[in-house]
């Protein structure tokens, strides 16, 4: 695969007005999601699921990709056409989260890293063959009072660079997502200083495994007090900080950054990245990769009654993945 490809590739995925849904959950995490509305975690309850978000009509218009967990690549509609099909119908790539989740840090209490570089190739290049045209690895970071360690963010990097390398070698657009949690107390300043050498680090260790960075894209998490620390901030305040962390430490190379919501709601998701987008020009597209911000409002009506309801959820998720793409665009009129 030409360096080329890939980066027409990364290109599409950040196309003006287009952003990437996330719906790659782990069985037990999709479970959990269920757990909140009532629908039992079941292998059948998760594909008709998966069915209800990548069949909604339109949904091509504002999503340009969206990342699978390998069980869903792997599944198929009700009328027998595979997902990673159903969606080349629509106009939107298929991608795959392929870490295998987070682990402690030995020595490191309350650190983690993310695990799944052993027989990466072989899933990456099946993964391919399936038709994954880009894939996730998501590094977490969790900032406590002696948290992170320089050794965490080091050991994430290099997992993150490893692993772009090697997606790049089968042909996938690497998505690299070093998230910073926003649990905890801290104020909007730390998560600044945090996010930011964080990226450092990740740039250095992309750089040295010899990434692509004209065929790489950044997930990134905005820049937050922490959901338990008294002092929220302001939208603009959100935004500028986000900005100035992102211009100092990821290259202008870039082709794009598109944001995860990490728990955020659906409307300051959108608001935030809106207003980033209403202070461009910037080096770089920045648009959304949302899970939680495009999918909760919708799951919570499908559950209520999943056998009738596919078509309500469908409604409520393009309404989101419309807000998100006019929010990509800076021109978010507050509806959806
Ligand atoms: P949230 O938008 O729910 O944070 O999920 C995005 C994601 O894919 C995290 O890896």
């Amino acid at each position: 695969m030409s360096i080329e490809d890939l980066a027409q590739t990364a290109q599409a995925l950040v196309a003006a007005g287009k952003g990437i849904i996330a719906l790659d959950e782990s069985p037990a995490t999709l479970g959990k999601r269920f757990e909140a509305v009532g629908v039992a975690n079941s292998g059948d309850n998760r594909r008709a699921w998966r069915e209800v978000v990548l069949t909604t009509p339109g949904l091509g218009e504002y999503i340009s990709g969206a990342i699978l967990h390998e069980e869903t690549l792997r599944q198929s509609s009700a009328d027998g056409v595979s997902f990673a099909q159903v969606l080349a119908g629509a106009g939107i790539l298929p991608g795959i989260k392929v870490d295998t989740g987070t682990h402690p840090l030995a020595g490191f209490p309350g650190e983690t890293v993310t695990e799944g570089l052993d027989g990466l190739r072989g899933r990456l290049k099946e993964a391919y063959r399936l038709g994954a045209r880009f894939a996730k690895w998501r590094a977490v970071i969790r900032i406590g009072e002696d948290t992170p360690s320089g050794t965490c963010i080091d050991a994430n990097a290099h997992a993150l660079a490893r692993y772009a390398a090697l997606c790049q070698e089968q042909g996938l657009v690497p998505i690299v997502e070093p998230e910073v949690l926003m649990d905890g107390d801290h104020d909007i300043e730390s998560c600044y200083e945090v996010t930011e050498i964080t990226l450092r680090g990740l740039f250095d260790a992309l750089y040295n495994q010899q990434v692509m960075f004209e065929g790489t894209i950044l997930k990134a998490s905005m820049v937050l007090p922490g959901s338990d620390c008294a002092e929220q901030a302001e939208v603009d305040e959100v935004a500028e900080a986000t900005l100035m962390c992102l211009r100092s430490a990821v290259p202008a190379i870039l082709p794009g950054i598109v944001f995860l919501s990490g728990g955020q709601s659906d409307e300051d998701a959108t608001a935030h990245l809106d207003a980033m987008n209403r202070l461009r020009p910037h080096p770089w597209p920045l648009s959304f990769s949302y899970g939680r911000a495009m999918q909760q409002a919708a799951l919570k009506v499908w559950a209520g009654n999943p056998a009738g309801q596919a078509g309500k959820a469908q409604e409520i998720l393009l309404g989101r993945a419309r807000a998100n793409s006019l929010a990509a665009l800076g021109e978010w009129d507050g509806q959806g």
